[in-house]
């Protein structure tokens, strides 16, 4: 029996990435999946990998940064699907790139517009149609760089840490309603997102792989293991949070073994007692 049997689902950015492996994992899972994005030819795509998993798509072509867009795509899934269950608020990109000096009014605010606007009118229409359902689960990518600095772009980074936030803040409001709000804040996931690096997945894996504790770098199934987690009734009395799904790069830093610490604190088996009695 699939985790999402008869649940309606609408995933932003789900043309490419890790909006695509949701969307085919949902729909593995029994979802009804509105695929929503401004690439038709990856969402038609997305649609086709939906339908060969076993479920149910439609592509219905979405700019988040509007309004008028964001309502139509919950309209659709209504429409389409009689209900809506399940909003995942994903799309995105890399943004305003450069030095804090060189970064542009305009830039900034195109930035916002996609990862914070477009998260926040996710939300806005989609609470309305969920209270009808008597409940439901919204998802958003934020990032490790909404939480840190050093993982994003500036304009990225402040971008993402409004989703952080706004999470919490509208998880409190909506809670009455049985409405969950929670995101996800992935590590480097290998996905088209990167191809202002390389758009070669191959190399793109071997330049993220070893900065992560797990040694490997993010799949996009990796954070849609996630999000069906969060998607389904498992996740029932989870709401407010940021999961950090980014193979152990938020841990820290292992600093004490890095060789300038002579192999540090793994280097012997001994007990360390009070620094007075030490000297070295
Ligand atoms: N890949 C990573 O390392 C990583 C890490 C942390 C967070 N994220 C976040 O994960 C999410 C998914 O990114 P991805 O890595 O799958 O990248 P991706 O480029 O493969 O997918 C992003 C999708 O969003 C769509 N999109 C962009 N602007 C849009 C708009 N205005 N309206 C509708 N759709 C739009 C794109 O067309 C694309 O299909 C993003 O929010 C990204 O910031 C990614």
């Amino acid at each position: 029996m699939g985790r999402l049997n008869g649940k309606v689902a609408v995933i932003t950015g789900a043309a490419s990435g890790v909006g695509r492996a949701t969307a085919v994992r949902f729909a593995g899972e029994g979802a009804a999946v509105v695929i929503a994005d401004l690439n038709e030819d990856g969402g038609a795509a997305a649609v086709r990998e939906c339908k060969e998993n076993g479920g149910r798509a439609v592509f219905q072509k979405t700019d988040v940064t509007s309004e008028p867009g964001v309502k139509a795509m919950v309209e659709r899934a209504v429409k389409e699907f009689g209900r809506l269950d399940i909003t995942y608020n994903n799309a995105g990109l890399p943004g305003a790139l450069g030095s804090i000096e060189q970064t542009s009014i305009e830039d900034w605010d195109r930035t916002f517009a996609v990862l914070t606007r477009g998260v926040f009118l996710g939300i806005k229409h989609s609470v309305t149609e969920m209270r009808k359902a008597g409940g439901g689960s919204i998802i958003s990518t934020a990032s490790i760089a909404g939480l840190a600095g050093g993982y994003g772009p500036h304009a990225y980074s402040a971008a993402k840490a409004g989703v952080v936030n706004l999470t919490r803040s509208v998880a409190l409001e909506v809670a009455k309603d049985k409405i969950r709000v929670n995101c996800i804040c992935p590590g480097g996931i290998n996905t088209p997102i990167f191809n202002f690096l390389t758009s070669d997945r191959e190399t793109m894996g071997k330049l993220l792989g070893p900065v992560h504790p797990l040694r490997r770098a993010g799949l996009p199934e990796d954070i849609a293991n996630m999000a069906l987690f969060l998607a389904s009734d498992e996740a029932e009395w989870i709401t407010g949070v940021a999961m950090v799904v980014d193979g152990g790069l938020m841990a820290g830093r292992d600093i004490f073994s890095d060789p300038q610490f002579g192999g540090g604190m793994y280097s012997a088996n001994v007990y360390v007692g009070p620094s007075f009695e030490i000297k070295r």
